[in-house]
């Protein structure tokens, strides 16, 4: 049963308008990311409740002196917010949450949030800024890292299961954590992939791609919504009412709190739509903002708003009550000190475990002549600035992690091939310019037999403010890949980065390539496991890889032309001077096992309105090596009212076969998943034939077709009084 509401009338009754406004202000309490700082604490703020919610604060000591001093010794005792961007992992970190999408196992989606929650609730955090729900098809743009990857339907899963590990049955549990879906929308969408750059996307894709993953989270109880920094046709989404009041609320029912992004209230002037601050404010408060962080123009500019006649009480009274309800749901009020406790010395071992499995089942093999796994290699040279670089193997945006407590991929490999030599030469920095080292590292090369290549980006060259015009090896890592290579031993390549990587020679002159990402703390250990195959390579892309810089945006889910793309036809969709086709599809992924698909089969050969259809697809291990797979369901509208896209994502399964085993992987597809938006974007149903697709990746070359009839609605029979009147 819920529990039964507070009456906070008499708080609102009682609160001056600045107290009100300190309600929807949320700070930076100004600590380093290595640990607690004694800066701008906000102690005076709290206590004169002009601030009343914090973020980037975190262990015991510092949330419950703070929640002290607000609970104790401001006026109305309103406990605070202590809000934090635990993305992927707390103190114990997972994989970026593009590799974890690469898992394609809500499971542990939900398992690896659930465990970030209990452990930044016992630093006393009682909010997350995540997940991000931000569907993207750029690998410019550094917060792909960040995404689930290119498709609405994984995203939408991906931002289910991450509530609900997050926020579980109930927000009051202590060891939960209220989750903020961001950013919402379309900041994916961001101009030729450039951080912070206007967006434009039509309505349909606004309402097929980018608005979906952002309904179902809301549906499944989200908590909050973050704004994106960005605009959406001129209109910056901090000011967007049609969208926040408008769609959240109205549209959807739903009464969570919209934070605002750091500053974006503030910049709604230089987005050209506010001329101050007082402008800025009521924009964003009329949008349907209820927290401003960091911009402090609620704070400053609202009671200018008032008096100009720019927003009503009304409209400042109801955003205090959502933040007021936000933390009754979180048991603020019951007792504000429930989260925090004792930080347990280092990261427990069942978490760093998780994060172990978590690595290994997001590491995607991306190419393999057989050289992985490797089997008691004498002399193994692990070459590359990021072989021993803890900082870039827990990836961009770590949280409370701590590099100290992360394991390289050199301490992985020295720990899992204990009879073997393994040498160590960083050869180049991650972005110098500096070469000396490649002749020591060509050396050992030479000594080995077989080079661990560590290459790709550190953890700043992704994230937050990492677009990169050029998002291959940065510095002179092509140079060190080209040396090394020379000197002909075989070459593991084990690419970190928070993107695809556009770099041909890596996949030239590596006999095998593993895309780690940012595997997390226990990355060293997972990656030297897939190496030496303790563990399959669990993870298939969920983004497509592209073959050139050019290419972009590339993505599985585009519309046909009139003139699909034929080789030697300079008339059709393709470009003159490169493929069309990307470096790896969307799904791609080896394993150490083989594995063969059969075709999809269908329950039933038409389907109409209100039925259901199960599609079950054959599977078989054919190897003699236990592995993982993961089985992709596609949808193709053939002919219909406007063009549907080539593909449609409708399931995926991860599933894991003992050697020469079989098994049968079910999916259920109701006739409305197969509805789509009209031209007038709202939903229909035409009859007539789809194709449905089955197998390994979003490629048709590795796919299994058939088809189904969708039939108009089954008229009602007619009643048997009137049947007998016609008679
Ligand atoms: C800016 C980022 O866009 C957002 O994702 C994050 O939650 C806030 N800063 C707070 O750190």
């Amino acid at each position: 049963m819920p529990p039964a509401r507070r009456n906070f009338d008499g708080f609102l009754t009682e609160m001056t308008l600045a107290e009100k406004l300190g309600q929807l202000t949320m700070a930076s309490a100004n600590m380093a990311t290595t640990g607690p700082m004694p800066g701008n604490r906000w102690d005076t703020e709290v206590r004169d409740g002009t601030v009343g919610n914090l973020f980037n604060v975190w262990r015991v000591e510092e949330t419950a002196a703070l929640q002290r001093i607000a609970v104790e010794e401001s006026r109305l005792g309103i406990p605070l917010l202590f809000g934090f961007d635990v993305i992927h992992g707390h103190r114990t970190i997972f994989p970026i949450p593009l590799g974890e999408a690469a898992a394609f196992d809500p499971d542990l989606w939900e398992r690896t949030a659930a465990a970030a929650a209990e452990e930044a609730a016992l630093d006393g955090v009682n909010m997350t800024f995540a997940p991000m729900l931000d569907v993207t098809r750029d690998p410019r743009w550094g917060r792909i890292s960040e995404s689930a990857g290119e498709d609405p339907f994984v995203t939408a899963v991906f931002g289910r299961a991450k509530v609900r590990g997050f926020q579980g049955e109930d927000l009051a549990d202590p060891s939960r954590v209220a989750a903020t879906a961001k950013h919402y929308v379309a900041y994916g969408g961001v101009n030729a992939g450039r951080e912070y750059a206007p967006v434009d996307a039509s309505d349909r894709t606004l309402e097929e791609v980018f608005l979906p993953p952002f309904r179902e989270a809301l549906a499944d109880g989200c908590a909050a919504v973050m704004p994106a920094f960005t605009d959406l046709a001129g209109i910056p989404m901090t000011a967007h009412r049609a969208l926040i009041e408008g769609r959240l609320r109205l549209g959807w029912r739903w009464e969570g709190v919209v934070v605002s992004d750091y500053t974006a209230i503030p910049e709604l002037i230089l987005h050209g739509v506010a001329a101050d601050r007082v402008e800025a404010a009521a924009l964003a408060l009329n949008a349907g903002v209820d927290l401003d962080m960091m911009g402090f123009a609620y704070l400053h500019g609202l009671p200018e708003a008032l008096d100009r006649g720019l927003v009503t009480i009304e409209t400042i009274d109801a955003a205090v009550l959502r933040v007021l309800r936000l933390k009754e749901r979180l048991g603020l009020f019951d007792d504000p000190y429930a989260r925090g406790g004792p930080r347990p010395e280092a990261p427990p071992a069942n978490l760093v475990a998780l994060s172990r499995e978590a690595a290994a089942q997001s590491a995607v093999l991306l190419q393999n002549d057989g050289t992985l796994p490797l089997v008691r290699p004498r002399r193994v040279a692990v070459i590359g600035p990021i072989a021993d670089d803890p900082a870039a193997v827990l990836g961009s945006w770590s949280a409370a992690g701590e590099r100290t407590e992360a394991r390289s991929y050199l301490a992985g490999l020295r720990a899992a091939l204990p009879r073997s030599e393994v040498l160590h030469a960083e050869g180049v920095s991650c972005v110098g310019e500096e070469t000396g080292g490649i002749g020591a590292a060509v050396a050992l090369a030479r000594e080995a037999d077989v080079v661990v290549l560590c290459l790709g980006e550190t953890a700043d060259l992704s994230g937050e403010g990492g677009s990169r015009a050029r998002p291959g090896l940065p510095g002179r890592q092509a140079e060190l890949l080209a040396a090394v290579a020379a000197a002909g031993r075989p070459i593991v390549t084990v690419l970190t980065a928070g993107r695809p990587l556009i770099e041909a020679a890596v996949f030239e002159r590596s006999n095998a390539v593993l895309m780690a990402w940012g595997p997390g703390t226990a990355g060293g250990d997972a990656i030297a496991d897939v190496i030496t195959g303790r563990a399959e390579p669990g993870g298939r892309l969920p983004v497509t890889w592209p073959e050139t810089v050019g290419q972009i945006p590339i993505f599985f889910g585009q519309r046909p032309t009139g003139r699909p793309p034929e080789e030697g036809n300079r008339y059709t969709a393709r470009y003159i001077d490169g493929p069309v086709t990307p470096r790896f599809s969307f799904g791609h992924g080896l394993s150490y096992a083989t594995f063969r698909y059969g075709p999809p089969v269908l329950s039933v050969a038409t389907l109409a309105p209100g039925e259901t259809l199960e599609v079950t697809v054959d599977v078989e291990n054919t190897s003699a090596f236990a592995g993982r797979t993961t089985v992709f369901l596609f949808t193709r509208d053939v002919v219909a009212s406007l063009a549907r896209p080539l593909l449609e994502l409708r399931g995926f399964r991860s599933l894991a076969l003992e050697p020469g085993s079989a098994t049968t992987v079910r999916f259920t597809l109701a006739a409305d998943d197969l509805a789509f938006l009209g031209d007038d974007l709202k939903p229909v149903f035409e009859p007539g034939r789809v194709e449905i697709l089955a197998g390994p990746a979003a490629d048709r070359a590795v796919l299994s077709v058939v088809t189904i009839e969708l039939e108009p609605a089954v008229a009602p029979a007619p009643s048997p009084r009137a049947a007998s009147a016609v008679a």
